[in-house]
């Protein structure tokens, strides 16, 4: 077993999301994430004690997300990390609260999360030199949130794999 994980917590769309949210980063050059990598960070833990993983599956299990339907709707780039992404420019306000609820149970827990605001987005491609045009999407994808992971990343030849380490579905009585 190694000694650390470095581990997410994240949202990971169907396959017929996934192909839609691939499609989108098509006219951008740059590195294109492979399709079935593609998910939406909810909280980014670094590298864990793996030993603390059942600690981890333990806060989440405490936790409901509510059912949610995310409108896919913007192209964005960011010029400091060369990333271009796909995200909703509103959340509904059950899910914002969630994630609200899931860093405050993760701190109080004693794991550390980066201090910059929760940006909902799934990156697309990376070391993109040249801005693509931010825009609209039109029509948006419609996506209907129904269960979040526990992701660890784990190193595999020269890149990285990802591999779920646990998964809660979304609360079907709650929905925004
Ligand atoms: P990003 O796509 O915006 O880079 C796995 O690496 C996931 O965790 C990615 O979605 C990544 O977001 C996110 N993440 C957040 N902070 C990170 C960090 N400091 N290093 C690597 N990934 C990070």
């Amino acid at each position: 077993m190694v000694a650390e994980t470095r581990c997410f917590f994240a949202l990971w769309p169907s396959p017929v999301v996934a192909g839609w949210l691939f499609a989108q980063g098509a006219p951008v050059d740059g590195r294109r994430m492979r399709q079935e990598t593609l998910h939406l960070t909810l909280a980014f833990l670094g590298n864990v004690p793996t030993v603390r993983i059942p600690e981890l599956l333990r806060v989440a299990g405490e936790l409901a997300l509510p059912v949610a339907d995310l409108e896919m709707d913007c192209l964005g780039y960011w010029a400091r990390q060369h990333l271009c992404w796909v995200g909703p420019t509103q959340l509904p306000a059950s899910f914002h609260a969630f994630v609200g609820d899931l860093h405050t149970a993760l701190r109080a827990n004693g794991f550390a999360l980066e201090e910059r605001e929760f940006a909902a987005h799934v990156t697309l491609l990376r070391n993109v030199r040249e801005a693509p045009k931010v825009h609209p999407l039109e029509p948006p994808l419609r996506w209907c949130v129904e269960s979040w992971r526990l992701v660890g990343s784990l190193p595999d030849g020269n890149g990285r794999r990802y591999e779920s380490l646990g998964e809660w579905p979304a609360c079907p009585g709650r929905r925004s």
